[in-house]
């Protein structure tokens, strides 16, 4: 069965998303929802019982205390999430998240049980410089800084083009495949099995191609996942590959 994870990030009100969220409980979808923090507990009632899966799309690297505007692992955990988004471009680039960072949110994630959805993407220079293979490669490595039973907290892996993401462009199926046979190659190096999910600019009308990839497994999807209609379809299309 293939993976479909919707990133909601910083939109949808409390009643757009339970609306969501209850029609994909009554069709009994099995999707990831990323909403933002406020609105965790809200959805997590709303999906309780159903195949859905929560998750948050960050957390703190602290345990507890004086960190004023973050939320902690123990905090989503008990919200209501067993997922969380780490390494997403958007923390990459529009907050400077890297490596030690990273590292030391998916520790803190993984101590307190949450699965992890690790994000890896390359920006279209470094993708029109020839080295897209290259810095995936180097963002996954930050894995190989966790123990064993922290790599089994790894419930997948998105590479998530940064040039594709919101753009309306996507990675074809071609270049999606080329770069999650890398990633599947590394992955099993590390003895990591994960599935592998795409995201950038995925919709009702490419999702089919992409999940027909042998190597990926599933989508992360940001715009289009906001729309009933649209998540439908790309879960009917994931459901079909
Ligand atoms: P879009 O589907 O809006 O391009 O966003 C992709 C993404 O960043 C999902 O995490």
């Amino acid at each position: 069965m293939r993976i479909v994870a919707a990133n909601w990030k910083m939109n949808l009100r409390r009643q757009s998303a339970l609306e969501l969220a209850s029609r994909l409980k009554a069709d009994g979808r099995q999707c990831w929802l990323f909403p933002s923090f406020p609105l965790l507990p809200a959805v997590a009632q709303a999906i309780a019982g159903s195949g859905l899966l929560l998750g948050a799309q960050d957390v703190s690297p602290e345990e507890d205390g004086a960190f004023t505007g973050d939320v902690s692992a123990g905090q989503l955990a008990d919200a209501g999430c067993s997922l969380v988004l780490v390494g997403h471009s958007e923390r990459r680039h529009g907050h400077g998240e890297r490596h030690p960072l990273l590292l030391r949110k998916l520790k803190r994630a993984a101590a307190e049980g949450l699965k992890i959805v690790y994000c890896v993407g390359e920006t279209l220079a470094e993708r029109q410089a020839g080295r897209a293979e290259t810095v995936t490669g180097e963002q996954l490595g930050t894995l190989q800084k966790l123990d064993e039973s922290e790599r089994a907290m790894i419930a997948a892996v998105a590479y998530e083009p940064v040039w594709a993401i919101g753009t309306g462009e996507n990675a074809t199926p071609q270049q999606a495949q080329e770069i999650h046979a890398g990633l599947r190659a590394a992955l099993q190096r590390l003895g990591i099995s994960a599935p592998l999910l795409y995201g950038g600019s995925v919709k009702p009308d490419n999702a089919r191609e992409l999940l027909t990839q042998p190597d990926v497994a599933g989508v992360l999807v940001g715009g289009a996942s906001l729309d009933y209609e649209s998540l439908a379809a790309i879960d009917n299309a994931a459901m079909e590959a």
